[in-house]
C-alpha cells in the first residue's frame, strides 16, 4: 500500500517537472517583438495603438524601446560618440524578431522623435535593421489618422533595410477617442485589422 503510494507520488512529480519544463520552454522560444512609439507623452494614442498590436500579436517578449533620445548632433556623435541610449535601442533591435513603429502626426510629417530615432539607428553599426520584419502604423487627432504621417514613415524606415511587412494601412483618425480610460482600444474595426497585421508580422518572423 505504502510502495503504490510512493509510486504514485513520484509520477505525480514527473509530471509536474514535465509541465514546469514545457511552460519554461515555450516562454523561452517566444518570439520578442520590439514597439517603438514617436510619441514620448505618458497619456500617447501611440503607445496605446502599440499596446493593442503587441496583444494582437500573441504570446511574445514585448519590449517597449525608450526613444527619449539626445538630438541628432555630428559634433555629439564625433566628439563623443555613440550615445548609450542609442546603443541600447541598437541592441533591442537586433535582439528583436519584429518591429511595430506608430508615430504620431505633425504638420503632415513624422513626428521629430521618430526622425530623430531613425537618424541615430542610422548611424549604428551593422545595419541593425536590415532584414527586420516591420509593421508601421500612425495613430492621429486629425480625420486621416495621420495618414501623411504614414507614408513619410514608409520613407523614412525604407533606407535602413527594414522587412516592411505591408497590408491594409492602420491610420487611426481622432485617436484619442478609441481607447478607453484603462488604455484599451475599443474600435472593433481597428482590433480587427491590428489582428491581421498582427497575424502577418509573426508569419514573417
Ligand atoms: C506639433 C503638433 C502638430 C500636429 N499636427 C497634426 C497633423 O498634422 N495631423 C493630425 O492629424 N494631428 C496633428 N496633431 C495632433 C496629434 O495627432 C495629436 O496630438 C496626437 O494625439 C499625438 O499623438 P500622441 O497621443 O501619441 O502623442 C499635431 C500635434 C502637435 C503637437
Amino acid at each position: 500500500m505504502c510502495a503504490l503510494l510512493q509510486v504514485a507520488l513520484e509520477n505525480i512529480r514527473a509530471q509536474i517537472i514535465v509541465r514546469t519544463t514545457q511552460r519554461m520552454n515555450t516562454a523561452m522560444t517566444q518570439p520578442t517583438l520590439l514597439t517603438l512609439s514617436g510619441s514620448l507623452r505618458h497619456d500617447s494614442v501611440n503607445r496605446k495603438l502599440l499596446r493593442a498590436a503587441a496583444q494582437a500579436f500573441g504570446p511574445a517578449n514585448v519590449v517597449e524601446a525608450d526613444l527619449n533620445l539626445p538630438l541628432f548632433n555630428g559634433d555629439l556623435e564625433s566628439d563623443q560618440g555613440i550615445p548609450d541610449a542609442v546603443r541600447t535601442l541598437g541592441d533591442q533591435i537586433k535582439a528583436a524578431d519584429a518591429l511595430v513603429i506608430s508615430s504620431p502626426e505633425y504638420n503632415k510629417g513624422i513626428s521629430g522623435v521618430m526622425k530623430n530615432a531613425l537618424d541615430w539607428i542610422s548611424r549604428l553599426d551593422g545595419a541593425v535593421m536590415t532584414g527586420k520584419p516591420t509593421v508601421l502604423m500612425t495613430a492621429a487627432a486629425g480625420r486621416a489618422g495621420g495618414e501623411a504621417a504614414y507614408y513619410m514613415l514608409i520613407h523614412c524606415v525604407t533606407p535602413l533595410g527594414a522587412q516592411i511587412v505591408n497590408g491594409p494601412a492602420v491610420n487611426v483618425a481622432g485617436a484619442a477617442k478609441e481607447f478607453d480610460d484603462s488604455g484599451a482600444l475599443t474600435n472593433e474595426f481597428i482590433t480587427s485589422l491590428l489582428e491581421k497585421r498582427m497575424q502577418a508580422l509573426r508569419a514573417a518572423i
